[in-house]
C-alpha cells in the first residue's frame, strides 16, 4: 500500500487536521486498535482466568515478539507502561549515596531530568547536567559532553538515544565505550528509539535500556519497556513494589497490581501493521520525509538546520521563523492558535533562550502538510499580540 495521504483512513487521527506531532505520544492504527479491544472484551468475559492463568503465557509471548524485533534476549526485557516509567524503576534501584555524581546532558527530556533530580536530592548525590549548545556541529559534541563530566565519583550515565527537544540521534554506542572505559553504567533513554532505528539491543552494550512501544512502533498507549543487562536484573525493581517482589526481573515487571494489559498484547498487532508496509520502507519513508519537510521549512523560512543531517530521524527540529518569548506559555499560544485556525498540529517550545518547532515524519503524513506549515506558523506569529513577542 503507498504510505502518505493514503494511509490516513487506516488510522483512527482526525482527517481535519495535519497531525505533524507523532513524536509526542504516537498514533495508533486502527487495526492494532481493533486488536486492543478483543483483548479487554477477552479479559472481561472472565477477568480472573485471564489475568491469574491466560495472562502467565499471553504475556511472554508479546515480550518473545518485541524482543525478536528490538534484537533483545526474551529473558532480558519486561513490558512496562512507558519509557518514564522504564527509566524510574532503573534510577530508583540504583544504590546511590551522598557525594555520587550522575551525569548527563541539558536536551534530556524534562521527566527523566526531575526524576534524576528528585532521586539525587533524596541521596545527597549531585546531577551534572551538562550543556551542549545548538546548533550542534556533529555526534562528538555529544560524545565530548560526557567525556568532559564523568569524574570518579560517576555512577551513572544518561543518554538519550533520540532527543527530545532537538530530535537528534545521540551516538550512544560511544558513549556507552566512554563511560564504560571509565567504570560508568549507562542508561539509554530510548523513548523514540523502537520503530525510528533499527535496534540490536543485546550487542549495543548498555546497561539498560528504556523504550516504548506507544512512538514509533504504533502500539496502543502504555506500552514501553525495560531492557537489562544480565548482571543489572537482580538488583532492578519496579517503582511499585507487589505481590512478586524478590521473585526475579521478568515475575516483578509482569504484575505491578491489577492493570489492563491489553496495550502490551496488542504488540504483536503493531508489528503485524509494521511489517505489511515493511519495517525498512516505514523506516526510511519517515525518515526522508521529515527532512524533506524540514528542508521546506528550513527554504521558505531562511534557516539553517541544527544538526548535520546523519544525526537526524523522522522527527527534526528548527528555531520557529520569528522568536517568541522563550517560555512555555508563550509557546503554547502558538501552538493552540495554529491548531485552532490552521488545523495543524506541531509542538512549539522553549530551549536553550530560544523558541523550537519540532515536525515528525509518519507513514500518514506527505509533503503538502509542511508546505502548509510553513505558510501558517509565520501567519499565526505576526498577529500574535505584541505582547507576546520579544521585547
Ligand atoms: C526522550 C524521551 N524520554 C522519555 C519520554 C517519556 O515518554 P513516556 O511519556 O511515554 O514515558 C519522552 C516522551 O516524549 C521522550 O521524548
Amino acid at each position: 500500500m503507498e504510505l502518505g495521504a493514503a494511509m490516513r483512513e487506516r488510522f483512527a487521527l482526525d482527517p481535519g487536521i495535519a497531525f505533524l506531532n507523532h513524536g509526542s505520544f504516537g498514533a495508533t492504527p486502527r487495526a492494532v486498535l481493533a486488536a486492543q479491544q478483543h483483548w479487554r472484551e477477552r479479559l472481561e468475559r472472565d477477568p480472573v482466568t485471564f489475568l491469574s492463568w491466560d495472562l502467565r503465557e499471553l504475556l511472554p509471548a508479546a515480550i518473545r515478539a518485541l524482543a525478536g524485533f528490538v534484537g533483545a534476549r526474551e529473558e532480558h526485557l519486561v513490558l512496562v507502561d512507558n519509557a518514564t516509567t522504564a527509566v524510574n524503576s532503573v534510577l530508583r534501584s540504583l544504590p546511590l549515596a551522598p557525594g555520587d555524581e550522575v551525569v548527563t546532558i541539558d536536551h534530556v527530556y524534562a521527566s527523566v531530568q526531575h526524576a534524576l533530580e528528585f532521586l539525587c536530592g533524596q541521596a545527597g548525590a549531585t546531577l551534572r547536567l551538562v550543556r551542549v549548545p545548538v546548533p550542534v556541529q556533529g555526534p562528538d559534541d555529544f560524545v565530548q559532553a560526557f567525556a568532559g563530566a564523568l569524574t570518579e565519583r560517576t555512577r551513572l550515565a544518561l543518554v538519550d538515544h533520540i532527543t527530545s527537544p532537538t530530535a537528534l540521534i545521540c551516538p550512544v554506542r560511544e558513549i556507552i565505550d566512554l563511560c564504560h572505559a571509565r567504570g560508568v553504567p549507562v542508561l539509554v533513554d530510548g523513548a523514540h528509539g523502537p520503530g525510528m532505528l533499527e535496534l540490536d539491543l543485546e550487542s549495543l552494550g548498555a546497561d539498560w535500556y528504556a523504550g516504548n512501544c506507544h512512538k514509533w512502533l504504533l502500539a496502543p498507549k502504555g506500552c514501553g519497556f525495560l531492557w537489562a543487562a544480565p548482571h543489572r536484573q537482580a538488583e532492578l525493581h519496579p517503582p511499585v513494589v507487589s505481590y512478586f517482589h524478590g521473585q526475579g526481573f521478568q515475575r516483578e515487571f509482569g504484575w505491578t497490581g491489577t492493570r489492563d494489559p491489553s496495550a502490551w498484547l496488542s504488540v504483536h498487532a503493531a508489528l503485524d501493521f509494521l511489517e505489511e508496509l515493511g519495517f525498512e520502507r516505514v523506516r526510511t519513508h519517515n525518515r526522508r520525509l521529515a527532512w524533506d519537510g524540514a528542508s521546506c521549512l528550513a527554504r521558505a523560512w531562511g534557516l539553517e538546520p541544527l544538526a548535520p543531517r546523519e544525526m537526524l530521524g523522522a522527527m527534526v527540529t528548527l528555531p520557529t521563523p520569528r522568536p517568541l518569548p522563550p517560555t512555555i506559555e508563550d509557546c503554547d499560544v502558538a501552538s493552540v492558535r495554529l491548531r485552532e485556525e490552521h488545523g495543524i498540529v506541531v509542538p512549539i517550545y522553549p530551549f536553550q533562550e530560544r523558541t523550537w518547532v519540532r515536525i515528525s515524519a509518519q507513514v500518514y503524513n506527505d509533503q503538502s502538510q509542511y508546505e502548509a506549515l510553513a505558510r501558517a506558523l509565520p501567519q499565526v506569529l505576526d498577529t500574535l499580540p505584541a505582547a507576546d513577542l520579544p521585547r
